[in-house]
């Protein structure tokens, strides 16, 4: 029997892995991998890992070294992976849709929830306050929605937005024709749209889209979102735009420094991030912990696909799932 090292284990992986998995040994680990847990795979077939696991060219050659000629990734997003150093040593398979739904219905919602100040509301009534002061929104109906990124979310997040009435503007480098949907260049989609949401991959061009520059360029009073990766913002130019007041708020899925804190209960240590700690106390900020993906039916392709894509390696077959080759 084949056995899996899994890396950053959570209650809600277990579960779905449990009950799907009829061939493998699962060695279920809590720890994230890293130069100083992989380690931990030693003995083991294949490796499998999620967003926040580090797989840099120092792991991926400690894992060659301990004999791992597989690791199966349990999300979409490759951005952690040095694919170039994994070339020919070690296959990086991945889930490259899982559930679209899930994460472009969690966008709608920080906005939603954004707009109509829905948590703070909450937090308030909690308390037996029922003011509404500060509480005032906008229609969506009718602003302008941008899309930096049409690929199966980005799509999916501009068809909820044509049910609310809203226009769609979108930046893509490879557009993809839809219905009510018009690509602008990358510039006018700043200016003209009154929600922003991101919906690319994060890769070496991608990286910090939205500079100090690109905040100064985005409709004054613009709704941010960003479901997609933290890396996609200068988190501290994003600082800058709220305090400003140029952003009518900002609502976030992911941030670039998430590694060292999502996923795990930080509440009792000090902040050790200044400018996460500024963002999540900022009134016009909504933050989740990289949560988007977390759907029933989500969790449940990420179990079968991921065993399904360890199966087709095993057998010799082709390896569908496969990240893209760094150099084509
Ligand atoms: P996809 O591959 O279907 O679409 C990505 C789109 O981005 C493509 O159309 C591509 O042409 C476009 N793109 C590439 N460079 C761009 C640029 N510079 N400007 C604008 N668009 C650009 O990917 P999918 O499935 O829609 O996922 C999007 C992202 O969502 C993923 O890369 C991942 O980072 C993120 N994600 C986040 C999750 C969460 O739980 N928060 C879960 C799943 C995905």
């Amino acid at each position: 029997m084949k056995t899996i090292a899994f890396f950053d284990t959570k209650p809600y992986d277990r579960e779905n892995f449990d009950r799907w998995n009829t061939q493998y040994q699962i060695r279920y680990l809590p720890e994230k991998l890293s130069a100083r847990t992989a380690e931990l795979a030693r003995g083991a077939d294949a490796v499998c890992a999620f967003v926040n696991d580090t797989l840099d060219a120092p792991v991926i050659a400690a894992l060659y070294q301990l004999g791992i000629r597989v690791v199966a990734l349990r999300c979409a997003g490759f951005d952690n992976v040095d694919a170039a150093a994994a070339q020919e040593k070690i296959h990086i398979l991945r889930v490259p849709a899982y559930s679209p739904y899930a994460v472009a219905e969690h966008a709608v919602g920080l906005l939603l929830s954004l707009n109509r100040h829905i948590h703070r509301a909450h937090a308030r009534t909690r308390n037996f306050d029922f003011r509404l002061q500060d509480f005032t929104g906008i229609d969506l109906h009718g602003k302008t929605v941008g899309i930096l990124g049409t690929g199966k979310i980005g799509l999916l997040f501009q068809k909820i937005c044509r049910g609310f009435g809203m226009q769609t503007i979108a930046y893509d480098p490879y557009p993809q024709p839809a219905e009510g949907l018009c690509y602008l260049p990358f510039d006018e989609v700043l200016q003209k749209s009154d929600v922003l949401s991101l919906h690319c991959p994060l890769t070496p061009a991608t990286y910090h889209l939205l500079d100090a520059q690109a905040f100064s360029r985005i409709k004054p009073g613009a709704f941010l979102i960003n479901p997609s990766r933290g890396g996609l913002i200068d988190a501290q130019a994003l600082l800058v735009a709220l305090q400003e007041g140029r952003l009518r708020g900002a609502g976030l899925d992911v941030y670039e420094g998430e590694n060292a804190f999502f996923f795990e209960d930080r509440s009792t240590e000090p902040p050790a991030d200044a400018t996460l700690a500024q963002l999540l106390s900022h009134p016009r900020v909504l933050m989740t912990s990289h949560q988007a993906f977390l759907t029933e039916e989500a969790l449940q392709n990420i179990a079968q696909t991921t065993l399904g894509n360890l199966d087709a390696f095993f057998a010799g077959a082709p390896l569908e799932n496969e990240i893209p080759d760094p150099l084509s």
